[in-house]
């Protein structure tokens, strides 16, 4: 079985700060697992995420994403991964569409100018469809609800067909009764695309039934691991 990410007693700091963010970390997801990530505020959830994405470097200790080794190879795993941010929210006045906002996830693949192929009209088409989100794709990004730029958000990353997601508190803006359909969504996503996908989220509920393993973060260590398989 390959590895989506190795981290071999990791550290991590966040540049200009005297504080270690993450300490001495050791944590293996296989390709195709659903791993949630939890912890409480400030316990290192979020750097973890951008750790992997290549923001941050490795102080110490070794760290692989999809079998490159990081951070040297950073521009070529942000290519493959997809990431939704923890805030995202835009102002109203957020001069795009959802569509063009959506349509932005293909922007590293294109040369400026370039239209959509068939291929991918079809792609965002499914995209937007498997989303709910096809009827408020004109609509002006700024004016969406939080639920609603949740999910165009997470419509960018799909299109980019990544063979990582890394999704920062994806229910923050969705409604309680919602987020099992949400977390669901997300489980179908993985067993269509194979898609490896670790979730940070502090609402475990709509979670822990679906995901392969749980990680609890606490003051940038792993304080509990828990894997299903
Ligand atoms: N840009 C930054 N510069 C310096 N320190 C930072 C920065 N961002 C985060 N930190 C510190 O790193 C540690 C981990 O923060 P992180 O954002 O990863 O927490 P988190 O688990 O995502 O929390 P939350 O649940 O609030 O999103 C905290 O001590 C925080 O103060
Ligand atoms: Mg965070």
């Amino acid at each position: 079985m390959e590895y989506a990410v190795e981290m071999y007693n990791v550290s991590t700091a966040y540049p200009k700060s005297n504080d270690v963010a993450l300490s001495n970390i050791n944590l293996t997801v296989l390709q195709g697992d659903f791993v949630l990530i939890t912890g409480p505020n400030g316990a290192g959830k979020t750097t973890l995420l951008e750790l992997i994405i290549g923001f941050l470097k490795p102080l110490r200790g070794a760290l692989y994403v999809l079998g490159l080794k990081m951070p040297e190879n950073r521009m070529r795993v942000r290519r493959m991964c997809g990431y939704v941010m923890q805030n995202f929210m835009k102002p109203p006045e957020t001069p795009y569409t959802a569509l063009e906002v959506v349509l932005m996830g293909l922007a590293p693949f294109k040369k400026p100018f370039d239209g959509l192929s068939e291929w991918e009209k079809d792609l965002v088409e499914n995209v937007l469809q498997l989303l709910g989100i096809d009827n408020i794709i004109d609509k002006p990004f700024g004016t969406l609800s939080g639920g609603q730029q949740q999910r165009i958000m997470l419509a960018r990353a799909l299109i980019r067909r990544p063979k990582l997601l890394l999704l920062d508190e994806p229910f923050s803006s969705i409604d309680r009764e919602s987020r099992r359909e949400f977390a669901e969504l997300l489980y179908d996503i993985r067993n269509s695309y194979k898609t490896t996908i670790l979730v940070v989220s502090h609402d475990t509920e709509p979670l822990e039934d679906l995901v392969d393993g749980i990680i609890k973060l606490k003051d940038g260590h792993i304080v509990d691991e828990k894997w299903t398989s």
